[in-house]
């Protein structure tokens, strides 16, 4: 069973001891064929002012810009991260980014008509912080605006079929392990095993939807949705369709779709 090896003290600073492995996850199969194309089936990119809250090197930020949005705003609170981000393409200036916590910067109000948080509430550490991120994100969006965000699976971590065995997830390159028993903030161990061979090793903590969506209507959202991620038709094309039914038949992560009021409730 995937359970109790949390000998390793894993924290924030993991991204700016190894941003380059960090980087390197991004091209395995299970990021670069399901992650922006998921995303991609549930929002309209085109036009729109988009914030990436934990944007990280600025992958989702090139993904929008390269899909028609008229701006992107990336805040992250690793230097190095955001340093190989600004070494990148920035579209003429339309991707900007910020250094900062995105629970405490200043951001301005109702400006954006989506915001996104590709992994970002796993990373809260507890309620509150969760809280807090829902009411960055609120505060930032135009009514009626969306925020859009990729987590860990809370159907399959609370399902009687998690813990997965060890290996469940191998063949995809990564694992999953956490603490029993699970519950709000549970932490989970990820890792992620690079095709250069480097490993990249994170916590996530996870949520209930009950707790998501406390936190989504205290900030002024609707109730959010849960939507299964799915797999690119360049990734059904390159390694078949058989090779992604284990991943499909408990599928780590899922997207969550909040939509905020579209009229001021508070
Ligand atoms: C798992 S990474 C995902 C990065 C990017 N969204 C992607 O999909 O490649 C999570 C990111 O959130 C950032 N992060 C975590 N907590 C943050 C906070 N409070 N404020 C800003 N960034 C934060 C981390 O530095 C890290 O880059």
């Amino acid at each position: 069973m995937a359970t109790g090896r949390f000998d390793v003290a894993l924290n924030q600073s993991e991204y700016d001891k190894n941003p380059e492995a960090f980087q390197q996850s991004t091209h395995l199969h299970i990021r670069s064929e399901i992650e922006e194309f998921s995303v991609s089936q549930h929002l309209n990119i085109q036009n729109a002012d988009i914030l990436d809250l934990g944007c990280g090197e600025g992958r989702f930020a090139r993904y929008f810009m390269s899909n028609g949005a008229n701006s992107v705003t990336g805040i992250d609170l690793s230097t190095a991260l955001i340093h190989l981000a600004q070494q990148q393409n920035n579209w003429h200036g339309k991707i900007q980014y910020i250094l900062g916590d995105v629970t405490e910067l200043p951001i301005k109000p109702e400006h954006f008509d989506i915001v996104s948080g590709i992994y970002l509430i796993p990373l809260a550490e507890d309620t509150h912080t969760l809280e807090r991120i829902f009411s960055v994100a609120c505060h930032a969006l135009k009514p009626g605006g969306i925020f859009v965000n990729i987590l860990l699976n809370p159907s399959i971590v609370e399902s009687d079929n998690f813990p997965l065995l060890d290996d469940y997830y191998r063949k995809y390159d990564f694992e999953i392990s956490h603490q029993l028993p699970i519950k709000e903030g549970s932490k989970i161990l990820v890792k992620l095993y690079n095709s250069d061979g480097s490993l990249f090793e994170l916590i996530d903590h996870h949520y209930s939807l009950d707790a998501i969506n406390a936190a989504a209507n205290h900030a002024g959202f609707h109730p959010s949705q849960i939507h299964p991620v799915e797999i690119s038709p360049k990734g059904i094309h390159s390694k078949g369709r058989q090779y992604w039914e284990s991943y499909l038949s408990n599928p780590a992560i899922c997207l969550l779709i909040s939509k905020k009021h579209s009229l001021k409730t508070h």
